[in-house]
């Protein structure tokens, strides 16, 4: 069901000087940026092959993403696999025992469907699903 890493989420500080830092030292490039005011966060993707980095950076004080830099720092903050049934894949992965953050799929950036599982139940590591809408993703 899940077929492929998605994207690898980053949370930082400054979203300008995170772009720069990926586009100057790995030779990367930047796509797009998006504000998800409902989020309180705003990314930036930097395609990698059939895969993205995602950069996010919170925009208001009480963004989860806030919280996390706060925590732990600069980090990764989750990976993402491709599934064609968000809500199949957090159901499989229910039942299977795990925790999730979404019991049904919602809306992400660029028109995709997205779901989360705990990091408890994923060996530390915040796990999403994501569903393209057309056939490029986002
Ligand atoms: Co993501």
């Amino acid at each position: 069901m899940l077929s492929r890493i998605d994207h690898v989420g980053i949370a930082v500080r400054d979203l300008d000087e995170a772009i720069r830092i990926y586009e100057r030292r790995l030779g990367l490039r930047s796509t797009g940026r998006e504000r998800l005011e409902r989020e309180g966060i705003e990314i930036a993707m930097i395609p990698i092959g059939e895969s993205r980095i995602e950069l996010i950076m919170p925009i208001n004080p009480d963004s989860r993403v806030e919280k996390f830099l706060q925590d732990r720092g600069e980090a990764v903050h989750h990976v993402a696999y491709a599934t064609d049934d968000v809500r199949g894949s957090l159901e499989q992965a229910g039942a299977a025992g795990a925790q999730l953050l979404d019991e049904v799929a919602r809306p992400g950036a660029h028109g995709t469907r997205i779901g989360f599982v705990h990091p408890k139940s994923v060996c530390g590591v915040l796990t999403e699903f994501v569903e393209a809408d057309g056939q490029s993703g986002a």
